[in-house]
């Protein structure tokens, strides 16, 4: 049985104080969910080490890591400092790390690797854009990103790996994908994965939906059957809304 997750990606939203409030929220609200979906939030670095010693049931994602293990790399930070402070999870490969600090498939197979190595998951995102959706390339882009980004990777390996599809004309719009949108592309994935890996790894990946997923569009897309569960970002920043969210299954 592959697991639900619904991760929020707070991205660089509030300061200090109201993110330990909203983390305080989130895990307050997790003992009420009535699905069995694993709740996990990515709070901004800055908050990572005070946030952990607020939750328990809630689990602790970054939304990035450096692909360097340590060393002069000014403002980057390792792996190994994310779990020394307590993270399980590491976003990667988010369309917004793509398109404005230009992280390219080869630079998020490093990350993904060297975050896998010092035993962090990687939620790894991919993608398409509009016109790529329009110009019918959106299958051979989403899987250059898959086939690079998780290249050499192994079973083991992908057993702790999470996929985010999240199309990036839909984040943060309020254009949401349509269910069936959705559904073709995380069945097509689950296909690239019996291809470059086996069944059991296809089967058993958690392959979340992401862009403009609200309380209102969540059970919807969580219907589908290679849909399990979401990554949020606008929504993920109200408790309620982000328990909404959660309960939709
Ligand atoms: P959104 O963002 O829910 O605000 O569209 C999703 C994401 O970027 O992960």
């Amino acid at each position: 049985m592959r697991k639900r997750i619904v991760a929020g990606n707070w991205k660089m939203n509030t300061l200090l104080k109201d993110g330990m409030e909203l983390a305080k929220a989130v895990e307050k609200l997790e003992k009420e969910k009535t699905s069995d979906a694993l709740m996990i939030i990515a709070p901004p670095y800055t908050h990572l080490s005070r946030i952990k010693e607020l939750i328990q049931g809630v689990k602790l994602s970054a939304q990035n890591c450096s692909s360097a293990e340590e060393g002069a790399y000014t403002g980057e930070v390792s792996p190994d400092m994310l779990k020394s402070v307590g993270v399980e999870y590491v976003i990667l490969g988010h369309s917004e790390r793509r398109a404005y600090y230009g992280e390219d498939n080869e630079l998020l197979n490093r990350k993904t690797k060297l975050a896998l190595s010092k035993g962090l998951k990687p939620i790894f995102c991919c993608g398409e854009v509009l016109e790529e959706r329009e110009g019918g390339k959106l299958f051979d882009v989403i899987r250059e990103q898959i086939t690079v980004g998780l290249k050499d990777l192994s079973i083991e390996d992908m057993a702790k790996v999470v996929i985010a599809y999240e199309p990036v004309w839909a984040i943060g719009t309020g254009v949401v994908a349509s269910p069936e949108q959705a559904q073709e592309m995380h069945k097509f994935i689950r296909g690239l994965l019996v291809e470059l890996f086996n069944d059991e790894v296809a089967d058993n990946m958690t392959i979340l939906y992401g862009g403009s997923c609200k309380p209102s569009n969540a059970a919807e897309l969580f219907a589908n059957p290679d849909v399990d569960g979401g990554l949020i970002g606008g929504a993920s920043l109200k408790a309620e809304d982000f328990l909404g969210i959660v309960n939709a299954y």
